[in-house]
């Protein structure tokens, strides 16, 4: 059975067994997921319904790696552009039939190709359709939804149902990314769903919630996470209660010690500082000196961005943002072991505090193949950035 959905977008449901499929027509003509191998001939007697035959379509994009979404890229594959997430497509190509379940649906499950292996936030730019490719994974790791930002249609293979319909996590998923995806989801502006199975929807904000809801209620590992957070939460809040009131006590102390135009000194420009300095303005420049492709405004707003290309940046950076602070607390720690007057409680820390110039030692030699590393690691990046010859490509 084939629907029209729109102008130059059809729905193909081929059966039971079959994921939903959709076909967008246009400039290119795109093919979300295939069905079952056993549903051959129907896709492609369905596809004739329309004037559209196999050579017709220029590109497949998987979803995820399961049989009854795969099963009909044996018709495609010599004729069109297969792609699916690179989780997926390792699966795919090397027949792993323990996540792609293709002997259950009668498949082969070798023979397969993908042409094109997608990362998330790659672009399909299609004129009329702009597909982003969002990995959302939990049902399987390889699961991709793809959203047009432009008309806020979401394609969710089997990543969100409407209805509150629960995903299975098969083998390679995890409930954990099922709700990490969800949430992300939930941060897009849909306005249309067109899931891998049931129906579409225009709810998909309450579709979010319920799933979430349902998810929690069914899953126990999902209701401990649940419960998980609320003392965590609590623990942060007290923790930064007392490093405060801590950090107030020794301040006061500090204070106590200076003149009085240092203490007017530190009281102004001492709070600014450490404030405006050191937790926002420094935080902005090791962000935007990190990922300089955010520029300057978008390394202040990227704290608040739900764009998938900024969250990808911002984690692409956190080894080197989490190297430095690491390093930092690092070096803070041996500063107060061999440096730092103190009340001793543990036996050999006044034999430390004799010996305060091995921190100098100590910082240099945990410095050295740190240094190394970034400098050997940058002129890797480097290398790998640049195209073959140095030259720059039109
Ligand atoms: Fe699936």
């Amino acid at each position: 059975m084939i629907r029209n959905l729109a102008d130059d977008l059809y729905q193909v449901k081929l059966g039971s067994n079959s994921s939903n499929c959709y076909l967008i027509t246009g400039d290119i003509t795109i093919l979300i997921d295939t069905g079952t191998v056993l549903r051959i001939p129907e896709m492609a007697n369905t596809l004739s319904e329309i004037g559209y035959s196999t050579p017709d379509i220029d590109l497949v994009i998987n979803t995820h790696e399961h049989s009854d979404h795969i099963g009909g890229n044996v018709l495609f594959q010599k004729t069109a552009l297969i792609a699916a997430h690179r989780n997926a497509a390792v699966k795919i190509i090397s027949g792993d039939d323990e996540v792609m379940h293709c002997r259950a649906h009668a498949q082969k499950f070798e023979g397969y190709h993908v042409h094109a292996w997608l990362s998330n936030t790659d672009v399909i730019d299609a004129d009329s359709w702009f597909l982003k490719v969002l990995h959302t994974p939990g049902h399987t790791s390889g699961c991709i939804s793809l959203y047009d930002p432009r008309r806020r249609v979401l394609f969710s293979g089997d990543a969100l149902f409407a209805s509150g319909t629960l995903s299975t996590i098969y083998e390679s998923g995890s409930l954990g990314e099922y709700f990490n995806s969800l949430r992300r989801l939930g941060t897009m502006k849909i306005d249309l769903l067109f899931p891998g199975h049931g129906r579409e929807s225009n709810n998909v904000d309450g579709d979010l919630e319920l799933t979430i809801r349902n998810a929690i209620a069914q899953f126990p590992g999902a209701a401990r996470l649940a419960a998980m957070f609320v003392p965590v939460i609590a623990g942060l809040c007290l923790f930064e209660t007392i490093s405060s009131i801590d950090n107030a006590i020794i301040n006061a102390e500090v204070l106590a010690t200076m003149d009085r135009w240092a203490q007017r000194w530190f009281l102004i420009w001492g709070l600014l500082i450490a404030v405006a300095g050191i937790r926002f303005l420094l935080p902005w420049v090791i962000v935007w000196a990190t990922v300089p492709e955010l520029g300057p405004i978008e390394a202040i707003t990227a704290t608040f961005s739900d764009d998938p290309a900024v969250i990808e940046a911002i984690e692409r950076s956190a080894p080197v943002l989490l190297m430095f602070g690491g390093t930092f607390l690092v070096f803070l720690f041996f500063h107060w072991l061999f440096l730092e007057d103190k009340h001793y409680g543990l036996r050999g820390e006044r034999y430390i505090r004799t010996r305060g110039v091995w921190f100098f030692a100590v910082v240099s030699i945990l410095l050295s193949p740190i240094v190394t590393f970034m400098i050997v690691g940058y002129f890797l990046a480097l290398s790998v950035r640049s195209p073959p010859g140095g030259g720059s490509r039109a």
